[in-house]
């Protein structure tokens, strides 16, 4: 899907790099690291939102996938409707026809927003406001979703049911993820494979593909709390290296 090589960002100092990275089409890939390792940058250059100092990405077939962007907070305008945030995008592209509605309509249900088409985002709970947030970005995306600690200010209750939406919607259409988080816990539960970044400038500390056992609970097995306590692992080293 994505193939990073060599990427270095520099703003006046180096932030990030160098990076050498593929992502496989329809994987799950979390990025972890401390605060300032550069991860929202990372995020941001593989969408193409800011560009690298040196270095290539490319993409498969030199097709440029279609994405959406979750940040942190919901970015929401205050002033527009559900459905007319979910379609700013669609607008701002001059896209904005009876399709991209139609999907808006579709995806808002798809998160469990049927019926809160018309109401404004301060009429939202910080969770609803996060599954508008996805909903835009999948009627945008379709092939890579980027996230950026979307569900960190969320209670525990609502953030695991995101989480497990945020699974399904993967599961079902075939898209691929890229999660950052700050949460170890997270990132073992939700990927098939977590990215450490180490304190800027960040290069890739750990690469670590998840085993998952779909039986159990993986949340109460052994591989979880191993592979947990190795990445917990890695990040206290680092911080302790600082
Ligand atoms: N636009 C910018 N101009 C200058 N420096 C920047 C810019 N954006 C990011 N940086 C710097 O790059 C480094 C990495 O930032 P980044 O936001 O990618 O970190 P992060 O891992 O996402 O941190 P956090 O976990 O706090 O969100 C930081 O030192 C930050 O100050
Ligand atoms: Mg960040």
């Amino acid at each position: 899907m994505l193939i990073l090589k060599d990427i270095i960002k520099n703003y006046e100092v180096p932030v990030l790099g160098p990076i050498d990275v593929e992502i496989k089409s329809k994987s799950f890939v979390s990025i972890i690291g401390a605060s300032g390792s550069g991860k929202s940058t990372f995020l941001r250059l593989a969408s193409g939102l800011i560009s690298q100092s040196s270095g290539s990405i490319s993409y498969k077939n030199n097709i440029k996938p279609k994405m959406g962007f979750v940040f942190q907070d919901s970015t929401l305008l205050p002033w527009r409707n559900v459905i007319d945030n979910v379609l700013l995008p669609s607008e701002l592209t001059k896209q904005n026809n009876s399709e991209s509605i139609e999907k808006s309509i579709n995806w808002l249900e798809r998160v469990g927003l049927k019926g809160k088409e018309n109401s404004f985002p301060n009429e939202l709970s910080g969770g609803q406001k996060m599954r508008v947030s996805i909903a835009r970005a999948m009627v945008q995306g379709g092939d890579l979703l980027l996230l950026d600690e979307p569900f960190s200010a969320l209670d525990e209750v609502t953030r695991r049911k995101l989480e497990d939406d945020l699974l399904e919607i993967w599961e079902t259409n075939n898209i691929t993820v890229l999660f950052v988080t700050h949460s170890v816990t997270q990132a073992v539960y939700l990927s098939q494979r977590v990215i450490v970044l180490s304190s800027g400038p960040g290069i890739i500390l750990e690469d670590l593909a998840i085993e998952k056992n779909l039986k159990d609970d993986f949340e109460e097995t052994s591989e979880f709390i191993s592979q947990v306590r190795h990445l917990t692992n890695i990040l206290k080293k680092e911080g302790r290296e600082l």
